[in-house]
């Protein structure tokens, strides 16, 4: 493809973009289509001889998209929000444009000072101490194991550059909530930790937030038998409650014993853009790593999650690589990124964040932040006063936990009827949440910040949520 060719078919295919962005409150919020339909639809074999781009552009209409749940709807309320702003869109089209080989600084010096740039402008934007250094990681779950490694390198006196895990005589102990996202235990696990010393430290019944004094019961536990508590993962917000675990309190145990600590923000950390909301972030300076995900609330089109660190020397001595082809003469005075995470080639990822940044400008996001909490809380006080609805949990964020208690419905019925109204409502098209498990049993989480969601959205969710709790079966 010619750039002249390729100049008519990106004006087709941007003017399919902005059309489809403006239908999508049109389509169903959730995918209706049935497992193997999109694959059973497309050819088998590649095709040998080129297809008319019209070609290619309709099977995406008529394949693709019914095979897509609409995260950009306004009826979106499921998981956590996946906000891709069109402006931050051009950023991931410019970073393909530019078409940078992220190996080194040499190989595109722009992708690691732009980069450079926009994670210290987080760092002051989220009023993070300045000793503080971001890296743009592509998920939460890469920083975390990034961070596990870092963590089991300091607790094992950087054991990788001789025999490894196998020569530390101590066990090192991992320690999280049961609330954290799964990829917390995966990375503790992937970091070589095994099962036998990851240790899900108990709640608060009511906030289900860690409790300090399970922390550090369970780490002199470990001591007492003979084991190194390593590293310490607090969830400000966690995924299924948005709980903030008591982050002061979790360092000041965890200094105790050296262990690290890091802290999974991945959902909350848009939050500190808001000076009102950083009272959530309180201890997070004196933590060890951060992550949090531009991806998720922020509305930087995935995949862009941020990786603070405050000894960069530490963790380059875990991930440096040097071959004699990655050398260059200017090693000394600049940042490699390739030795602050796991993969050598980098996508440029900065320049996504960079045109969100500067097309939307910090105070329309932050406004739009402010718009899902108020949300939140006018959805929780409706829930709240409904007789027959509870909310389950604290809402200290966006994402409020419901359940509909039919009188004299409990226990299995009372699954049953959440998971029947839950399921109706997604599958009628016309919203999208959440079910999942609290406490072991199901409940509902109503996960409020797309972009485009407006309060006589949430309103109009309400209606249809109690209209079809009421419809649902019981018993
Ligand atoms: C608290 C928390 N941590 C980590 C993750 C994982 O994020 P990612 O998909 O970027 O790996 C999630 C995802 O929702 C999350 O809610």
């Amino acid at each position: 493809m010619t750039p002249e060719e390729f100049r008519a078919a990106a004006h087709t295919l941007v003017d399919w973009v902005a059309d489809h962005r403006a239908r999508i409150p049109q389509l169903p919020v959730e995918s209706q289509v049935r497992p193997g339909e999109i694959a059973g639809a497309l050819p088998r074999h590649a095709p040998e001889l080129p297809e008319p781009l019209a070609d290619v552009l309709a099977d995406l209409e008529r394949i693709v998209v019914p095979g897509i749940t609409q995260t950009q709807h306004p009826a979106f309320f499921g998981w956590f929000p996946s906000n891709a702003t069109l402006a931050s869109l051009l950023g991931d089209i410019a970073s393909g444009g530019v078409a940078a080989l992220g190996i080194t600084w040499q190989s595109a010096p722009a992708l690691t000072e732009v980069e450079q740039v926009v994670t210290e402008w987080l760092r002051e934007l989220c009023g993070l101490a300045p000793d503080w250094r971001g890296a743009i990681q592509d998920t939460a779950s890469t920083a975390a194991l990034v961070a596990m490694i870092a963590a089991r390198e300091r607790a094992s006196g950087l054991s990788e550059h001789g025999a490894g895990l196998q020569s530390v005589p101590q066990p090192l102990v991992a320690y999280t909530s049961p609330h954290a996202h799964s990829s917390v235990p995966k990375a503790v696990l992937l970091a070589g930790f095994g099962s036998a010393n990851l240790r899900f430290v108990e709640v608060d019944p009511v906030t289900y937030a860690m409790r300090p004094e399970a922390l550090a019961a369970a780490m002199a536990a470990d001591v007492a038998a003979g084991r190194k508590p390593a590293v310490v993962v607090a969830a400000i917000g966690t995924t299924g409650t948005t709980a903030m675990d008591p982050v002061p309190e979790i360092v000041a145990i965890a200094r105790q014993y050296g262990a690290w600590v890091h802290v999974d923000a991945a959902m909350a950390g848009s939050a500190m853009l808001l000076p009102e909301m950083r009272h959530h972030f309180a201890g997070v300076d004196d933590a060890d790593s951060l992550a949090w995900n531009p991806h998720k609330w922020l509305g930087t089109i995935l995949d862009c999650a941020l990786l603070y660190v405050r000894d960069v020397d530490h963790l380059v001595a875990c991930m440096s690589t040097t071959p004699s082809y990655l050398r260059s003469a200017v090693d000394d005075e600049v940042v490699q990124y390739k030795d602050w995470g796991i993969p050598l080639g980098r996508r440029f990822r900065a320049l996504k964040l960079w045109f969100h940044l500067r097309l939307e400008g910090v105070e329309s996001i932050r406004t739009r932040l402010r718009r899902d909490l108020e949300n939140a809380r006018w959805f929780a006080d409706q829930v709240a006063a409904e007789p027959g609805w509870r909310v389950l949990a604290p809402v200290p964020l966006q994402t409020v936990c419901i359940r509909h208690e039919p009188d004299g419905v409990t226990d299995d019925a009372l699954d049953r009827h959440t998971l029947a109204w839950a399921g109706a409502v997604n599958a009628g098209g016309a919203a999208f949440v959440s079910p999942s498990q609290l406490d072991g049993r199901w409940m509902v989480r109503v996960s409020i910040g797309a972009e485009p969601t407006e309060r006589a959205d949430v309103a109009a969710l309400w209606e249809l949520l109690k209209r079809t709790a009421a419809q649902s079966p019981v018993g």
